[in-house]
């Protein structure tokens, strides 16, 4: 059966550790120089990005490069796609010709649809309701550093959108178990159903309206821009009702002893949070940036059958 990971909810706990271990693994090789796999030898990877994208984008080509694959850089404007070919024939067109798809673009239906009618496994590298990958690299990065703590005895801050980042924290911390408070304001809470599925499989998941308080005692406070891609129309209305959720060092204060600062990028000093937060020590975006690549060597490795 092919594995696709669309959602969080697409793999298993153990899986996650698997792909962690192996990204651990990946990331020492790398630094050490060794780093021509042959996984993908002789295969190509479509990657399809409606969207715009520095990290995802490059990470994705050099994960595929250095697995010994091909990327095949594809986009709206030449493709068929923007001409109404239906997805349910692209899917079956490409499945002839890919390993696997890797997808960024606005309506998540469209990946649940080039999954129903292809054959290959499709991963999804941003919509406007999850970014499983981010998210799957994030909480990497936080497993390394716990070293011995267990990621489930841990408590993880949110404070922003409630967009599709914080949907997707929302259904690591379903999968995975760890604690997670959320600190929104009125109207832009994560998506309700994401929230209620959650909630009845993991009661440490909390919504508030306050960062100081959903930022106290937590190993990891994370957040996001206020104006996410496609909501640009929205920026001016969106920076007056987030004028009270930027994580300073008042918020960070709050957090556990050693707490790190997360953020996916790209970033915007002074809005969502202070440019000394985010140069601060105790500031992980750029090593999450790095751990893009490391982690998704491992998730294509895990989710594309090796050819025998
Ligand atoms: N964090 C992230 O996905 O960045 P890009 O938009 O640059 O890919
Ligand atoms: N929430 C942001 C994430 C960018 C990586 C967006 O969707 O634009």
């Amino acid at each position: 059966m092919t594995t696709h990971f669309i959602t969080f909810r697409d793999l298993t706990v153990s899986q996650y550790y698997h792909i962690f271990e192996r990204a651990s693994f990946l990331k020492k090789e790398r630094r050490s120089g060794q780093y021509r796999l042959d996984h993908l030898k002789g295969r190509a990877v479509g990657v399809f990005f409606n969207k715009h994208s520095t990290r995802t984008r490059v990470s994705f080509e050099c994960a595929i490069n250095e697995l010994g694959g091909q990327p095949i850089i594809m986009n709206l404007n030449d493709s068929q796609f923007s001409r109404g070919e239906p997805l349910s024939h692209s899917a079956r067109v490409l499945s002839g010709y890919l390993a696997a798809l890797v997808i960024r673009t606005y309506e998540e239906s469209q990946l649940t649809e080039l999954a129903k009618w292809g054959s290959i496994p499709v991963i999804n590298a941003l919509t406007d309701d999850r970014h499983p990958c981010q998210v799957l690299t994030d909480i990497f990065t936080l497993y390394e550093r716990l070293g011995s703590k267990k990621l489930s005895d841990q408590l993880i801050c949110w404070i922003g959108d409630g967009n599709n980042m914080a949907n997707t924290w929302v259904e690591a911390a379903a999968v995975l178990g760890f604690g997670l408070n959320l600190a929104c304001p009125e109207g832009y809470e994560p998506k309700a159903e994401i929230l209620k599925r959650a909630y009845q499989e993991n009661p440490k998941i909390k919504l508030t309206r306050s960062p100081l308080e959903a930022a106290e005692g937590a190993t990891a406070v994370n957040t996001d821009v206020f104006t996410s891609m496609g909501q640009e129309s929205e920026k001016e209305k969106r920076l007056k009702d987030f004028k009270d959720f930027q994580v300073d060092s008042n918020v960070m204060a709050k957090a556990a002893p050693g707490a790190i600062f997360m953020h996916c990028l790209p970033a915007h000093p002074g809005e969502e949070a202070t440019n000394e937060v985010i140069e601060s020590e105790a500031s992980v975006v750029f090593e999450e940036a790095e751990n893009r690549l490391h982690v998704q060597k491992a998730l294509l490795e895990f989710i594309i059958p090796k050819l025998i």
